[in-house]
């Protein structure tokens, strides 16, 4: 290794050490030299980079041990200028959060946490649609690393099996026509031990883990994700939502059930009925009215036979 990258061998158990410290197993023998063992499964820039093929995702990834959320560390990031692409991403976040200011719990090493910075040329109204498209990403990554299926529940909690496995939250700048910037955030149980989750996330997560029986890379579920969402937002850069939409459609479980939707103080019944073009969800009431919701807590309450 050292005549390979020039250096002595002292610089090689050097940086061996360095590895063994943050986690990387490996062993060494005399005359045989070191061999490697494992991988912590680190969600550092160099193993995410490795095979990525993305032309705007994860250009720049920006690694941090620790954040409060990476929501914030995205947000500063963008408001000093930050192209579109940049990603924030953290073994841990002591105040992950949620849609509607709900907690995202984030246990160290156990989940993906990250966030991009988005710079489309879009009206505030049709922001909606960009966490509709990750969504997708999310599962369709999914899909390629386990044997899972999660679903899409509108507008974009990621399920399996009817528990919470992942969401995505978008946070925006704008003027009163465009949008400055969004980051946009995603969070995967990947490997998350949910008994151990705080109250009332505990009762409605699961982990990829959990449903699958076994341990899940994180680095590897980090490259399809970006993967997807880059191929998935490029398109609608060029196409717009229509394109993408029935690619939502087959992927949702909200679509044809009954819904209990509660918006703020309001709370109603019906049956949702599609996603217009905008990525609204059509409600059809009790009383047969068709109403577009858009913003609110859906959950589904059944389905016709
Ligand atoms: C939701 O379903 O309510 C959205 C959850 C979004 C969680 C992710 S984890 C990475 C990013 N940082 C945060 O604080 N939140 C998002």
């Amino acid at each position: 290794m050292g005549k390979k990258f020039n250096v002595s061998r002292t610089a090689v158990w050097k940086h061996v050490n360095e590895l063994r410290r943050i986690g990387y197993e490996i062993d060494s023998s005399p005359r045989i030299g070191y061999s490697f063992v494992k991988s912590p499964d680190l969600v550092i820039p160099a193993e995410i980079a490795l095979g990525l093929n993305t032309s705007i995702m994860g250009r720049r990834i920006l690694y941090r041990e620790e954040v409060t959320s990476t929501q914030d560390e995205a947000g500063d990031a963008a408001r000093k200028g930050a192209e579109e692409g940049v990603v924030v991403i953290s073994e841990r976040q002591t105040r992950g959060r949620g849609r509607k200011g709900r907690l995202w719990a984030s246990p160290p090493r156990e989940g993906v946490y990250f966030s991009t910075i988005l710079r489309p040329n879009l009206r505030p109204t049709q922001i909606i649609q960009i966490p509709l498209i990750a969504g997708v990403a999310v599962c369709k990554a999914i899909r390629r690393v386990t044997p899972l299926e999660p679903r899409i529940k509108w507008p974009n909690d990621i399920t399996i099996g009817g528990k919470k496995v992942g969401g995505i939250l978008a946070e925006m700048s704008s003027d009163m026509d465009r949008v400055n910037h969004i980051v946009l955030g995603i969070g995967v149980n990947v490997n998350t031990e949910c008994s151990l989750l705080p109250e009332p996330t505990r009762g409605i997560a699961t982990s990829l883990a959990e449903k699958c029986g076994e341990y899940v890379s994180r680095v590897r579920l980090v490259q399809c994700l970006l993967a997807e969402f880059d191929a998935l937002y490029r398109t609608f850069l060029v196409s717009g939502f229509d394109m993408l939409r029935e690619e939502w459609k087959a992927l949702d479980s909200t679509v044809g059930s009954w819904v209990k939707v509660i918006d703020g103080n309001e709370e109603m019944k019906g049956k949702a009925l599609d996603i217009d073009g905008e990525g609204f969800l059509l409600v059809r009431k009790e009383n047969g009215d068709v109403k577009r919701i858009i913003s609110g807590d859906v959950s589904l309450i059944g389905r016709d036979n």
